[in-house]
């Protein structure tokens, strides 16, 4: 230490302490304006952010598209059980949870779709905002709803194949274009690898606090605002609207941070929860992490085996508009002008909270059960459910919505087709993840009592 000055030394670290503390409160954490989660929730029950999509002369007379003569005394009911809809668990007008009241471009009453479309799901006969919607046919809402009139209509590609499941990708990437990047509206519309044959399952939104990338391929950074904002691509809605709608949505995806995962609301066995944990720490946790830690890990698609469609539906084309697009360009303090997208070759192992109550599982929705999850010779090729949520409905053991073989003759509608999962159809394909498959019989019964505590 000979020759260097002690008080230099003190100055120098004062100095540089000084400096950090001025970058951080300039241009690091403290210029990440913090959502407010309240006002969150307001917006997504109170507000509609595109114009209305279907008249309510419609919503209030779809039966006629049903088939029948007069309309029914239960046709709330009837309309809910229909479409995969949900009672609506605050005041909506008289509307299931998933359609907002809102004017039609040219001034007269209709709805809109919004986030609990999809992200408001049911459990147990009960609504719950933040669950993903395993129960709706987003294609029969847009053929019977969107229209005036006796007719279903034609739509331009495809919502949903499989209810339950929703192309909500294909909708980015058809909405996508008809921007250019600063999203002004550009004409003629342009291909940016439109594939309606992903079959996404909705995820659970309480897992979101937990993860740095989002979505099934970990593409896009958790902490994005203005990703979950390619919902407001309508054409009728302008440039402005997304600037000004920007803090709303930073407020929404505090919310959506709150969310907490439902517990198993049955009894558990302790000794069985206690092996299975163990199992769990042997098998599973080297990607899905443990109770305390979760690691974020993108799987390999050759790695974890299951159907590729999903990764490959989303093209370089939609990535790279993305990315030059006003959705990649947020301000995040002095280190980062935004948060890009990027290829990561593979599917995210998610969060595994409250998994009891997020079955049909993996991003497609192809395995009903935990039980065929963790045994893969036992998934079942072709299967359909009730679609209700009941008690009645939940398969206690097997953990998950039971399942019912498809009596024959019943596709001849449309609509009664999709109720039918077929794995052999592209991107519904239930191989891969095969992790469960050497374990014995008891060890598997260990691990499931350890899930449902989750
Ligand atoms: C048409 C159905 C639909 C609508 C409407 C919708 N989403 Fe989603 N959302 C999905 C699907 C499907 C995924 C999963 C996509 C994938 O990875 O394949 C998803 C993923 C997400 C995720 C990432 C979750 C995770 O853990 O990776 C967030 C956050 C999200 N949506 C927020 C929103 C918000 C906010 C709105 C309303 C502005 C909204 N979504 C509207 C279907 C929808
Ligand atoms: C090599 C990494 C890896 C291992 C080991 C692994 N998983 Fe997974 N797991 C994943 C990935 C990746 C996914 C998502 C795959 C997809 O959706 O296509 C997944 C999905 C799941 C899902 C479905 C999640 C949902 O929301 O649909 C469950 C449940 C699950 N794993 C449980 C387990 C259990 C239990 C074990 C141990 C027997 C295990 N995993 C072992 C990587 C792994």
């Amino acid at each position: 230490m000979n020759g260097i000055n002690p008080n230099a030394i003190r100055a120098f670290t004062s100095w540089v302490l000084v400096l950090c503390f001025w970058l951080v409160a300039n241009f690091g954490f403290c210029q990440t304006p913090k959502g407010n989660a309240a006002k969150g929730y307001e917006a997504l029950t109170e507000r509609a952010f595109v114009p209305g999509q279907f008249p309510r002369s419609q919503i209030d007379n779809a039966w006629k598209l049903w088939g029948l003569s007069e309309k029914p005394a239960n046709y709330g009911q009837l309309f809910r059980e229909r479409y995969g809809l949900s009672e609506a668990p605050y005041p909506n007008k008289g509307l299931p949870m998933g359609l907002k009241a809102s004017r039609m471009p040219f001034g007269s009453d209709g709805a809109s779709l919004d986030c609990l479309t999809c992200h408001g799901g049911s459990l147990l006969g009960e609504s719950f905002p933040g669950l993903g919607n395993t129960m709706l046919d987003l294609q029969a809402i847009f053929e019977e709803l969107s229209t005036k009139g006796t007719k279903p209509i034609r739509t331009p590609y495809t919502f949903s194949n499989a209810r339950g499941t929703n192309e909500a990708g294909a909708t980015a990437v058809y909405l996508g274009g008809l921007r250019n990047p600063d999203l002004s509206p550009r004409l003629p519309w342009r291909n940016l690898g439109l594939h309606d044959d992903l079959c996404e399952d909705v995820p659970a939104w309480w897992h979101l606090k937990r993860k740095k990338t989002m979505y099934a391929t970990a593409e896009a950074e958790a902490a994005s605002v203005r990703s979950i904002m390619q919902f407001m691509m309508h054409p009728f809605n302008l440039t402005s609207a997304f600037n000004r709608e920007e803090d709303t949505f930073r407020d929404i995806q505090a919310w959506i941070l709150s969310v907490e995962a439902p517990k198993w609301p049955w009894g558990l066995d302790s000794g069985k929860v206690s092996r299975g944990e163990v199992v769990f720490r042997e098998n599973c946790s080297r990607c899905h992490g443990t109770k305390d830690h979760y690691p974020n890990k993108v799987i390999p698609l050759d790695e974890i085996g299951t159907d590729k469609t999903r990764y490959a539906g989303i093209e370089p084309a939609f990535g790279e508009f993305y990315n030059q697009s006003w959705f990649s360009k947020e301000r995040n303090g002095w280190f980062g002008d935004g948060y890009k997208s990027q290829r990561s070759g593979g599917y995210q192992a998610p969060p595994l909270d409250g998994i009891w109550a997020t079955a049909p599982y993996l991003h497609n929705g192809s395995i009903p059960t935990l039980e065929h999850l963790l045994n893969s010779k036992t998934r079942p090729s072709v299967f359909t459910r009730t679609f209700r949520t009941n008690e009645a409905d939940y398969d206690r053991v097997k953990v998950g919505w039971k399942t019912i073989s498809p009596a024959e003759g019943i596709t001849d509608s449309a609509l009664e087709a999709r109720k039918i999962y077929d794995t052999g159809k592209s991107g519904r394909g239930n191989q891969g993840h095969t992790f469960g498959d050497g374990l014995t019989p008891a060890a598997r019964g260990d691990l499931i009592e350890f899930l449902k505590s989750l």
